[in-house]
């Protein structure tokens, strides 16, 4: 079943409980969260996660684009993260497996995430034992930019290295998704699709969410 996570970085953070509400009909609620260093944009973090959890009963995936991002996994957890994903370029690479594995102690789901310029052999010894792996069809940091087509072939690589290894991992993507490339995504075999600005930028958001399930 392919998976709809509205990413609320482009709701209207004047009213973002009643935004909220009209993409319930989605499977999770993706959180993106901006340090200024790791990505050169800072968005939201800590205490707008925990009003998000006071309000809604969705999955909250949580986005971190933050460096050295063990260092927060624990307080993330604590504010309502249902799972937490993290960039393998942000952790020192001897800490990402022990930060995977607090996440898990925590009690949540614990996933990798890969930049654009990074390939997918980065991670693969780290899949047997994460839930999620997040694909970067853009440069993190901004909603509402072009989707990248030639990450398509990282995807299709990652498709096969879960199936043949740890099949309950999920491949989401983010970046750049609307109908169209939503197909593609879908097609080269992701099952978890992030889209901010195209779901937001809808007057029915429900409707657009059906309609990029395909
Ligand atoms: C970008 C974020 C995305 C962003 C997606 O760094 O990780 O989640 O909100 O926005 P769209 O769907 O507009 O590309
Ligand atoms: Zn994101």
């Amino acid at each position: 079943m392919i998976k709809i996570a509205p990413s609320i970085l482009s709701a209207d953070f004047t009213k973002l409980g009643e935004e909220i509400k009209t993409i319930e009909s989605a499977d999770y609620l993706h959180f993106d969260v901006m340090d200024g260093v790791f990505v050169p944009n800072i968005s939201i973090g800590l205490p707008v996660l925990e009003s998000v959890r006071r309000v809604t009963d969705m999955l909250l995936d949580v986005h971190l684009m933050i460096t050295s991002p063990a260092r927060y996994t624990a307080q993330f957890a604590k504010a309502g993260a249902d799972i937490i994903t993290f960039h393998a370029e942000a952790e020192d690479r001897a800490n990402i497996s022990p930060t995977i594995d607090e996440i898990h102690n925590l009690g949540k789901k614990a996933g990798l995430v890969l930049k654009p310029g990074t390939p997918a052999e980065a991670i693969l010894p780290f899949l047997p034992k994460i839930d999620m792996i997040l694909v970067m069809t853009v440069e993190p940091g901004f909603g509402g930019q072009k989707f990248m087509h030639d990450m398509l072939p990282k995807i299709q690589t990652l498709r096969q290295a879960i199936d043949s290894c740890n099949p309950q991992c999920e491949l989401e993507v983010d970046g750049g998704i609307n109908p169209e490339t939503a197909k593609l995504c879908i097609q080269a075999g992701a099952n978890v699709l992030v889209a901010g600005s195209d779901i937001f930028g809808a007057d029915d958001r429900a409707a657009r969410i059906a309609a990029l399930r395909g």
